[in-house]
């Protein structure tokens, strides 16, 4: 049986990135599209060589067109402008929401039985669009956020404590962006609350230093913004799909009715097999945790009005 074949549109930070981590899981071949003449060529080409020395047998192509892409069985959409200092992700918006359209366009054309994975930002209005674009079923259109910034919280929790970050379990819910839900209430360290291992305002320090998370690195690296921790993020995702891993992984899905929301991606725990995002999990909320899913589902509502789709 021949490998499956994963897409990653975007050659720049994130998905080049992304295409290594892939090729060297080694379950799949790649193909690497962006616009910019000689660039995935370039970079497909120079992964392909790496193949001997790390040992992998994946094959990497570079393309400028979709003809490659055919057949697909996960196309990731990393296409578009980051963000530079100053920016919000939602200044994004009207940018890449051209790049996003025409992109989903070509993909669903060559690969209709994919599952999508969206990661360009804005990230939850983004999924939107290659979901109405697309008109795939909600399983198979899934936006990257949750597990990115997840990952930040649980990093600075380990921090904190000086533990190991596999010993921290944490999920931050709701919109990639400034409403973005860290449940600090169900964090824990091997089974033990945060709460009782960590001072209140040390919690909240913490959980302020994940929403900002993006935009420190923004500020840090003064032009582009983060791509090895999201390039990690999507190979996780990537990975509980090709493996049928049936992983609870917080991930932007459109959401039918569950916490309340209706027809809108919001980031919300779900489980991740091979059928996409088979399973949204409602967990048990507070009214306060309710309600600032729904502040941040609002912030979706607006965004998504932006783009008039
Ligand atoms: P980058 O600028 O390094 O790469 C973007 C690439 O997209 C460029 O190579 C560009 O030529 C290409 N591109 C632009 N228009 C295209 C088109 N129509 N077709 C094909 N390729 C096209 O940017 P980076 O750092 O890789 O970020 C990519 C996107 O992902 C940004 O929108 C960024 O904000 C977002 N992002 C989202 C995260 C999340 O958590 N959801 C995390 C990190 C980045
Ligand atoms: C991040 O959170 C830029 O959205 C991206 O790093």
């Amino acid at each position: 049986m021949a490998r499956s074949k994963i897409t990653v549109v975007g050659a720049g930070n994130v998905g080049a990135t992304l295409a290594q981590r892939l090729a060297e899981r080694g379950y799949a071949d790649i193909v690497l599209v962006d616009i910019v003449e000689g660039l995935p060529q370039g970079k497909a080409l120079d992964m392909l060589e790496a193949g001997p020395i790390v040992g992998y047998d994946s094959t990497i192509v570079g393309t400028n067109g979709y003809e490659e892409t055919a057949r697909s069985s996960i196309c990731v959409i990393t296409s578009g402008v980051p963000r530079k200092p100053g920016m919000s992700r939602d200044d994004l918006v009207k940018t890449n929401q051209n790049i996003v359209r025409g992109v989903t366009e070509e993909l669903v054309r060559r690969s209709p039985d994919a599952i999508l994975i969206v990661v360009s930002n804005p990230l939850d209005a983004m999924a939107q669009l290659a979901f109405e674009v697309s008109k795939f079923p909600r399983q198979r259109v899934i936006g990257m956020a949750g597990v990115l910034d997840t990952a930040r919280f649980r990093s600075f929790i380990a921090q904190e404590l000086k533990v190991s970050v596999r010993d921290v379990e944490a999920y931050v819910l709701g919109g990639h962006g400034d409403t973005m839900v860290p449940l600090a209430r169900m964090c824990t360290v091997a089974g033990i609350p945060i709460s009782t291992l960590i001072p209140s305002e040390r919690i909240e320090a913490i959980v302020k230093r994940t929403r900002d998370g993006g935009a420190e690195i923004v500020n840090l690296l003064k032009s582009g913004s983060a791509y090895y921790a999201p390039s990690a993020a999507v190979a996780e995702m990537v990975d509980a799909i090709m493996l049928d891993r049936k992983q609870i992984l917080p991930c932007a899905v459109r959401l039918d009715g569950e916490y309340g929301i209706r027809g809108l991606f919001v980031g919300v725990p779900v489980k991740l097999g091979a059928g996409g995002a088979e399973e949204v999990i409602e967990l048990e909320l507070t009214g306060d945790e309710r309600a600032a899913l729904q502040r941040s589902a609002d912030s979706v509502k607006e965004l998504v009005g932006i783009m008039q789709i």
